[in-house]
């Protein structure tokens, strides 16, 4: 408890003394408002593995089965709530004259707490992209029908989120990157640092001389490679953090 004590008070004194901070989060985040993560026991839908159903080859030979399952997850998120982590980066938000936060979650959460400066890499649940046309709209209707028909052209809508397998969009990647480069301190908080490029961002920040600040229930490949690692949940620690600029 001391040691964590002390961390905390370090990586407030670090915060109070940067001007630009940078953020990324992962499903840990939001694991206390009841998303599941990716690979914990719960991330099953079904008997399927998410990592096995948010393809684009998936999609291409059942389109109802994954229609399904993000019907599911779209019913499963609607009535969640931000926790106090996600608070807690509004709060920061606030006090940091330049502050990124960059998401690989879909979950809307950081949105619905109301962080303004937000990079979402992996896409939204709540939005659709039109097969055909491409066109990219919100839409919150749950559940969607099993084939939801594009309102513009007619073509079948997928969900507006990347998919394994996928490239990120390009534009979104560089301003991430472009948080990261110019940051004095990154928080990286409740990801399991696996999937690439954002695990590799925390790498890109400490290239350029930032400190990182890891927050997660348990170590993670990268945890030694930091200036600090954080055990614990985000919902705690993060409030605790921020208190300390307060
Ligand atoms: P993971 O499920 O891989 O990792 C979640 C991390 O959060 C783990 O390291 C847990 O230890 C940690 N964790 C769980 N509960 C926590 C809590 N209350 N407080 C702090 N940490 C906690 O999820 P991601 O790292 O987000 O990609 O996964 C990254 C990407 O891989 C996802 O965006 C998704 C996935 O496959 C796509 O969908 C493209």
């Amino acid at each position: 408890m001391a040691a964590i004590a002390a961390d905390l008070q370090q990586a407030g004194l670090w915060l109070t003394e940067s001007k630009r901070v940078a953020a990324l989060t992962g499903a840990g985040i939001s694991a206390e408002s009841g998303v599941p993560t990716f690979r914990g026991k719960d991330g099953l839908w079904q008997g399927f593995k998410a990592t096995d159903l948010a393809t684009p080859q998936a999609f291409a030979r059942d389109p109802k089965l994954v229609w399904n399952f993000y019907n599911w997850r779209r019913e499963l998120l609607a009535p969640l709530q931000p926790n106090p982590a996600h608070k807690a980066l509004i709060r920061l938000e606030e006090k940091i004259p330049q502050f990124s936060l960059i998401t690989q979650n879909i979950d809307d959460l950081h949105r619905r707490a109301g962080s303004k400066n937000l990079v979402e890499l992996h896409g939204n649940i709540w939005m659709v992209r039109c097969t055909r046309c491409h066109l990219v709209s919100r839409n919150e209707e749950v559940p969607l029908p099993e084939l939801p028909a594009c309102e513009e052209c007619g073509g079948l809508l997928r969900p507006h989120v990347v998919w394994f397998g996928e490239q990120l969009d390009p534009t979104i990647l560089d301003k991430a990157v472009a948080a990261i480069r110019s940051c004095d301190i990154m928080l990286v908080i409740g990801t399991s640092a696996l999937v690439q490029p954002a695990a590799s961002l925390a790498i890109v920040a400490k290239e350029q001389g930032a400190r990182v600040v890891e927050i997660n229930l348990e170590p993670t490949p990268y945890s030694h490679k930091l200036d600090l690692a954080l055990q614990g949940k985000a919902g705690v620690l993060l409030p605790q953090l921020v208190e300390r600029l307060e």
